[in-house]
């Protein structure tokens, strides 16, 4: 946890938080994967991996987990953590370069692509772009679920997606609301 604290602190404009996400939130963002359909999770963010861990936890056996990780020391802490799971693959990449990233790795479309990263930071066109390539390379029956501390990004995601659900979460510092997103 403190680990966390102070490389967030470090790089405050990539992380956008200081804390990690409590076991509520990240319950709440999981809890509605079907995960006898899903086979492929690509997660946006890995940060200290405390979702890593609930969808390594809870997925089957077969499940691919993909995780993208902008920030050096943390990919460096997730690719030490998860080394012994086959199931996870950790790329020190950013989410922007993701159409390449699935195309020249042959990793199919994502069931589910599950980001934490802090659109509320980026500039309204980069949120523009990041949602059209997550939209683009998600499969038809895909779940896209973002969480957030504020409301400002639903109209982007909106645009978007045709469906959008969302649920806040208090138990988490700060409180935090989780899109569910999908393009059918
Ligand atoms: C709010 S933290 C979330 C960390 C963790 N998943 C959690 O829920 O506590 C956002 C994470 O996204 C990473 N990040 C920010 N921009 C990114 C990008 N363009 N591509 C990949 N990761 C990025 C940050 O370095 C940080 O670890």
């Amino acid at each position: 946890m403190k680990f966390f604290i102070v490389e967030a602190l470090k790089n405050f404009r990539t992380s956008g938080t200081v804390t990690p996400s409590s076991k509520h939130l990240v319950r709440t963002c999981l809890k509605k994967i079907d995960w006898n359909q899903t086979v492929f999770v690509l997660e946006l963010g890995t940060g200290n991996g405390c979702i890593t861990d609930e969808i390594l936890k809870i997925g089957h056996g077969h499940v691919k987990v993909v995780s993208l990780e902008i920030n050096e020391v943390f990919y460096n802490y997730s690719k030490e953590k998860y080394s012994g799971d086959k199931r996870l693959t950790m790329l020190n990449e950013s989410a922007f370069k993701l159409r390449e990233i699935v195309k020249n790795n042959n990793f199919g479309k994502p069931d589910i692509i599950i980001s934490s990263l802090p659109l509320t930071l980026f500039k309204d066109e980069e949120i523009v772009e990041l949602l059209e390539i997550v939209y683009d390379i998600l499969d038809d029956k895909g779940t896209f679920i973002q969480y957030q501390y504020s409301p400002v990004t639903l109209k982007f995601i909106k645009k978007i997606f045709p469906k959008v659900k969302y649920e806040l979460v208090l138990r988490n510092i700060p409180p935090a609301i989780v899109y569910r997103a999908h393009k059918s």
